[in-house]
């Protein structure tokens, strides 16, 4: 099942090779859960999803709890006369200042589509900035909200940190993580998910959450880029290596063959 968001850092293209290596168990926390894709294409019983981006959960519980009359709402602002700059950045605005959550939750799922790239990045003041980005017919994803609505029944969504999202797991339950990805260099450390940075300290703490609940017998499989730092970071776990191809950029020229790494901690 396709997400139906765009989403920085998606692992709908290498899911196959992702859920060869989550073992069963009755339940999967997912504390970086961004557009759900190991969530909508596994079979757990029971998931506790979560993510920092409070609007995100917001728009998951919306569609959990509606269904298809939130999809035909949120469907109405998917018109050709909206599809425009100056409709564009007024949505953003009210975006920006509603205090109605589903009005926020329509719009959240609008700029997503109607955004340059679809990202979704807040500057320091917590306010969604992200340009118009022109697309000639924005789609509509009608079926994957409604498959997300069915799978969504067996979900609770929270909005909350990596840590203490973890601090929640129990025996019989499986951690899957995929946090931003750690810089490459110095000076490629933009992330994009929001004003506040996934850096070094995070990724070192991820780690030692890891290894202390594998040592309870809660296995915990990480996501993240192949590079040095994870290289030794992940001594303790088991490592999967592959390349993925992935789009940088809309040039063909600029599109790089980058190394992905899976650990399991167990
Ligand atoms: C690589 S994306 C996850 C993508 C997801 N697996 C998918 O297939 O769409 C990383 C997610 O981590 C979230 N995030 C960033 N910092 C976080 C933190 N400190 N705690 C929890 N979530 C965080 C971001 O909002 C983003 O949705």
């Amino acid at each position: 099942m396709k997400p139906f968001l765009k989403w920085l850092g998606n692992k709908y293209a290498i899911i196959e090779r992702i859920k060869a290596t989550l073992p069963v168990g009755n339940r999967l926390i997912e504390p970086f859960v961004g557009s759900g894709s190991v969530f909508l294409n596994t079979d757990y019983q029971d998931y506790l999803l979560a993510d920092i981006n409070g609007d995100l959960i917001d728009l998951f519980t919306t569609v959990k709890e509606e269904g298809d009359s939130f999809i035909q709402y949120t469907k109405s602002f998917f018109q050709p006369e909206k599809n425009n700059a100056e409709s564009y950045y007024k949505l953003r605005e009210r975006f920006n200042s509603t205090k109605d959550n589903r009005l926020k939750s329509a719009i959240f799922l609008y700029l997503n589509k109607h955004g340059f790239n679809g990202l979704f990045r807040y500057n320091s003041k917590g306010k969604f900035n992200v340009a118009f980005g022109s697309y000639t017919k924005p789609y509509f994803p009608e079926e994957e909200l409604k498959n997300f609505y069915n799978k969504a029944q067996t979900a609770t969504f929270i909005t909350s940190n990596f840590i203490e999202t973890m601090e929640k797991a129990v025996p019989g339950d499986i951690i899957y993580c995929d946090p931003p990805y750690v810089a490459l260099s110095d000076t490629a450390n933009f992330t994009g998910y929001n004003a506040s940075t996934f850096g070094e300290k995070e990724q070192n703490i991820l780690v030692e959450i890891a290894e202390d609940l594998s040592k309870k017998g809660i296995p915990i499989i990480i996501s993240n880029q192949d590079t040095a730092y994870t290289k030794k970071a992940y001594k303790k776990a088991e490592i999967i290596r592959f390349d993925v191809q992935r789009f940088i950029s809309c040039n063909a020229a600029t599109r790089n063959k980058v190394g992905e790494v899976i650990a399991v901690f167990k």
